[in-house]
């Protein structure tokens, strides 16, 4: 039996072995069985990235890629995911390559505290991933997606156009 799974039995903590892609790099993690993913990714692998607004659906802050599609980290159970693929914020600079987005973000002055930033750039990276153009209303869409408690959204839709606008002459 693996050895993490042992010492945790001798602390009395039931535990199961979950083994999943992070960023792609396989992990595995003896967890709780009723840990989130969100949890998981904070507290066992130390990717703080991922934001805990309001650990009830709503804000929308800790919304991660899982096998390439949005989804929220606080809501899932990470014992649900044995061979996902997730990928977090830091999984989506390509070394010191910034998304055009993530630069579109910085540009337009579209992060203030930050917090909202991560969610709102996978959301965006799922968007662009999957039409080069998004029109006004698949942006907003996507943008609402997530609860911003700073900028009055108007920097972030810049950013978002711009890099829509970006992607169009220049598709990665
Ligand atoms: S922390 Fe997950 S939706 Fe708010
Ligand atoms: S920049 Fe502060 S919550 Fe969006």
């Amino acid at each position: 039996m693996d050895t993490r799974i042992v010492s945790a039995a001798r602390q009395g903590v039931a535990t199961r072995l979950l083994s999943l892609e992070v960023n792609g790099q396989r992990q595995q993690r003896a967890v709780a069985p009723d840990i989130t993913l969100l949890d998981f990714l904070r507290e066992e692998l130390g990717l703080t990235g991922s934001k805990r607004g309001c650990d009830l659906g709503e804000c929308g802050c800790c919304a991660v890629l899982v096998d390439g599609r949005p989804m929220l980290a606080c809501l899932l159970p990470a014992a649900d995911l044995e061979h996902s693929a997730i990928t977090t914020i830091e999984g989506i600079a390509e070394g010191t390559a910034l998304h055009p987005l993530q630069q579109a973000m910085i540009d337009e002055g579209a992060v203030q505290c930050g917090y909202c930033t991560p969610a709102m750039v996978i959301n965006g990276v799922h968007l662009f991933s999957g039409e080069s153009r998004p029109d006004a209303d698949a942006i907003r869409t996507c943008i609402s997606a997530t609860s911003c408690r700073c900028t009055g959204y108007n920097r972030i839709v810049q950013a978002f156009q711009s890099t829509a606008e970006r992607l169009a002459e220049d598709p990665r």
